[in-house]
C-alpha cells in the first residue's frame, strides 16, 4: 500500500479524476481513454501512471492492447462508491459518461457488423462452440446431477464426457477389454468415483430397476442379438419421466459391415424403433437423421423416448 500522501496526491488533478471516473464505469483501453477524454495519448499515459502506482487503477494486457480497470485500492466497495459519487459531480462528468457509452457502442457495432457480414459463412471460420468436442462438453453440462447408464459404452468416450457433470454413469459393455480402457481412462481423468464400469449384456444388465434419469445406447443396438430386448432393458432401468437416447444407423444396404465391423443388423427403420419403444412403456418423442451424412449410405438415426409416468404420478406433477 503506497503512503497516504501519494494516494491523495494521485487524486489532486482534474485529468486524473476524469480518468478514474471513466475507468470506474468500464474497463477501457488506452486508445479508448484517449477518445473519451479527447486528450493526446501522451497526456493520458502520463496521468494514468500515478493512478496506477497509487493502486486506483491496474492494467491488464490483452494481445497488443493494454486495458485499465479499477485497482486494488478500490476493492473496498464503500470507498469506491463514495469516490464514484463525488466524481459524478465533476463538470465534465456527463460529457465523459456519454463518451464512455459511445466507446462501448463502438465495440458493439464492430462486433455486430462483423457477424452481419459473416452470417451464412460462419462455418468457414470455426466450428460451433469453438470445436465439436468443446461443444459436446458444454452440452453435457445439461446432465449435471443425473444418473446415467451408457449401454454398449465401448472405450467410454460418452461415459467420460457425461461423468464430468453427471452424478454417476454406469458404463455397461460386454467386452472386458473395452471396460479395461474405460476404467483406466476414468482413473486418469479423476472420474473413477463417478464412472462405474459394468460387465454385462445390454439385453439384461445387473443394474437395478428405475434407477436412471437417462439411458444412452450409442451405436450398440445393431450389435445386440435381440435389439427389442435391449430397448425393454433400457425401459426397465429408467425412472418414470427418464429419457432413452439411442444413436444408431438408419436402415442401410451396406452388407460389408457384417464382416468388417461385426454388425448384426443393417441399421433400423424409425417405425421399428418406435414400435419397440411403445411396446415397453416408452413414449417416442423424437426421431431424426443426424449430421452432414443424413443422406449418406451410413446415416445416423437418433431416437429419443420418455419413460411414461404412472397415471397417479403424472397428475401430481
Ligand atoms: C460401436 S461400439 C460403440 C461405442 C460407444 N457407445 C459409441 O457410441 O461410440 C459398440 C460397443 O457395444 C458393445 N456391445 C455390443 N453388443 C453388446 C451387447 N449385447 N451387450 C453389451 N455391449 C455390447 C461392444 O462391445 C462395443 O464396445
Amino acid at each position: 500500500m503506497p503512503p497516504p500522501l501519494d494516494v491523495f496526491r494521485a487524486l489532486a488533478d482534474e485529468v486524473r479524476l476524469r480518468l478514474l471516473h471513466a475507468v470506474l464505469s468500464a474497463e477501457l483501453s488506452v486508445a479508448e481513454l484517449v477518445e473519451v477524454l479527447g486528450l493526446p495519448q501522451s497526456t493520458v499515459s502520463r496521468h494514468l501512471k500515478p493512478l496506477r502506482e497509487a493502486g486506483f487503477v491496474e492494467t491488464r494486457r490483452e494481445g497488443t492492447s493494454v486495458y485499465y480497470r479499477r485497482g486494488a485500492l478500490l476493492a473496498d466497495g464503500a470507498f469506491a462508491e463514495v469516490l464514484q459519487q463525488r466524481l459524478a459531480e465533476l463538470s465534465t462528468a456527463a460529457r465523459d459518461a456519454r463518451a464512455v457509452r459511445a466507446a462501448l457502442d463502438r465495440r458493439r457495432t464492430r462486433s455486430r457488423e462483423f457477424f452481419e457480414k459473416i452470417a451464412g459463412r460462419y462455418g468457414e471460420l470455426t466450428q460451433p462452440g469453438g470445436g465439436w468436442s468443446a461443444l459436446a462438453a458444454g452440452l453435457a453440462a445439461g446432465f449435471s446431477g443425473r444418473d446415467v447408464a451408457d449401454l454398449g459404452c465401448g472405450e467410454g468416450d460418452v461415459a467420460l464426457l457425461l461423468a464430468r457433470f453427471a452424478r454417476r454413469v454406469a458404463a455397461v459393455d460386454q467386452s472386458k477389454a473395452m471396460l479395461r480402457h474405460v476404467r483406466a481412462r476414468a482413473k486418469e481423468a479423476g472420474l473413477d468415483r463417478r464412472v462405474e464400469p459394468v460387465e454385462g449384456d445390454l439385453e439384461h444388465t445387473t443394474l437395478p430397476n428405475a434407477a436412471f434419469d437417462v439411458v444412452f445406447i450409442g451405436q450398440a443396438l445393431h450389435h445386440a442379438a435381440r435389439p427389442a430386448h435391449a430397448i425393454a432393458e433400457a425401459a426397465r432401468l429408467l425412472k418414470p419421466g427418464g429419457l432413452l437416447i439411442v444413436l444408431d444407423l438408419a436402415r442401410h444396404d451396406q452388407d460389408w459391415v457384417r464382416a468388417e465391423w461385426a454388425d448384426q443388423w443393417l441399421g433400423f427403420e424409425e417405425d421399428e424403433l418406435k414400435g419397440w419403444m411403445e411396446q415397453y412403456g416408452l413414449r417416442a418423442i423424437r426421431m431424426d437423421r443426424l449430421g452432414d451424412a443424413a443422406d449418406a449410405a451410413l446415416a445416423v438415426l437418433m431416437a429419443v423416448a420418455e419413460k411414461t409416468r404412472p397415471a397417479a404420478q403424472a397428475t401430481l406433477e
